[in-house]
C-alpha cells in the first residue's frame, strides 16, 4: 500500500471518511473486478478485444443491432453469474450509516443495488445508487418512451429474435448510455450538486478518463472537500487526491469504511 501524497498519516485515512458527514462515492468497473466482472481498460479489459465504436454507439446499433445485442447478451450472462463483493457491501453499509451519502456509479452491473438490498435494514429503504451509465438489466424502446427491467435470456441469433418494445413493436435496446449519447441531465446535476457539497469524494476503481463522470470528483475539490482514491494504479485524479490508496477495493474498503 502507498499513500500519495504523504500529507496525512496512514492511520488517519480511516478518519477522513468517518469524520465526513456528506460523502459521494464515485465508482467504476474496478469495484466489481473482484466479483468477476471484466473492466474496460487495462489487462483483460473489454476494450482490449473489442472496439467501442463497433459495440457501444448508437451508430453501431443502427448498423448491426444483432451484433450489439449479442455482445450485451454475453455481458449480461457474465454479470448474472457475479455477486456483490466486499467493496460493494462496505459502500452500502457506509451509505446506510451516513444518510448524506450518494453512491454514483458508472457501472451497469447492478451490484451496488444488490449490496444495498442485501442490507435489508428493517423499515428503511436501502440507499440506491445513481447509475449514471444505465443498467444492463433494463431495456428501452428505440422509438417511444417504453422501458422495463429485463433479466430474461436474449436470443441474438437473428434480427427477428431480438427484444421488441411491448408498446409500439419497434426494436428495443439496452438502457445503457453509449458513447456519443447524453447522460440523464437530472441525474448528472444531482451527482454534481452532491459532489460540490461533499466533504469527501471517495473514488473507487475508475480509470477516470471518461467524462463527465470523472469530473464529479473535481467538483468536490472545487467545493472545498477532499478526494480519496482507491485504485491499484494511478489515474488522472491521483494528483488531486488527498489520499490514493493503491489497493484492490474489496480488500481496502471494508478496512477503511467499516
Ligand atoms: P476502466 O476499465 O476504464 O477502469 C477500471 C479501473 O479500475 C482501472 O483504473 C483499474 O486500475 C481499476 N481496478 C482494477 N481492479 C481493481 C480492483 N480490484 N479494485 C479497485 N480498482 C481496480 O473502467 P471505468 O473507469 O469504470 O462507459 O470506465 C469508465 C467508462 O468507460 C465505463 O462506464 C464505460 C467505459 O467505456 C461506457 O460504456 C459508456
Amino acid at each position: 500500500m502507498q499513500y500519495l501524497p504523504d500529507k496525512i498519516r496512514p492511520d488517519a485515512r480511516h478518519n477522513i471518511i468517518r469524520a465526513a458527514s456528506r460523502i459521494v462515492v464515485l465508482t467504476g468497473a474496478g469495484v466489481s473486478a473482484e466479483s468477476g466482472v471484466p473492466t474496460f481498460r487495462g489487462d483483460g479489459g473489454l476494450w482490449k478485444s473489442c472496439r467501442a465504436e463497433d459495440l457501444a454507439t448508437p451508430e453501431a446499433f443502427a448498423r448491426d443491432p444483432r451484433l450489439v445485442w449479442e455482445w450485451y447478451a454475453w455481458r449480461r450472462e457474465i454479470v448474472a453469474r457475479c455477486s456483490a463483493n466486499a467493496a460493494h457491501h462496505a459502500i452500502a453499509k457506509l451509505a446506510a450509516t451516513h444518510p448524506e451519502t450518494l453512491i454514483v456509479t458508472q457501472n451497469v452491473d447492478g451490484l451496488h443495488s444488490e449490496a444495498a438490498a442485501a442490507l435489508g435494514e428493517p423499515g428503511s429503504a436501502p440507499a440506491m445508487p445513481l447509475e449514471l451509465h444505465g443498467s444492463l438489466f433494463v431495456i428501452r424502446c428505440t422509438r417511444c418512451a417504453w422501458r422495463r427491467p429485463h433479466r430474461e435470456p436474449i436470443d441474438a441469433t437473428l434480427h427477428d429474435t431480438l427484444p421488441r418494445c411491448e408498446s409500439c413493436g419497434a426494436l428495443a435496446r439496452p438502457a445503457v448510455v453509449w458513447f456519443g449519447e447524453l447522460l440523464n441531465q437530472t441525474e448528472l446535476e444531482r451527482a454534481f450538486d452532491a459532489a460540490r457539497a461533499a466533504d469527501v469524494c471517495l473514488v473507487v476503481g475508475t480509470s477516470a478518463v471518461v467524462q463527465p463522470a470523472a469530473s464529479i470528483a473535481l467538483a468536490t475539490l472545487e467545493g472545498g472537500g477532499a478526494i480519496v482514491e482507491v485504485n491499484p494504479t494511478e489515474t488522472p485524479l491521483s494528483p488531486h487526491a488527498l489520499v490514493s490508496l493503491r489497493d484492490r477495493a474489496a480488500l481496502a474498503l471494508p478496512d477503511m469504511l467499516l
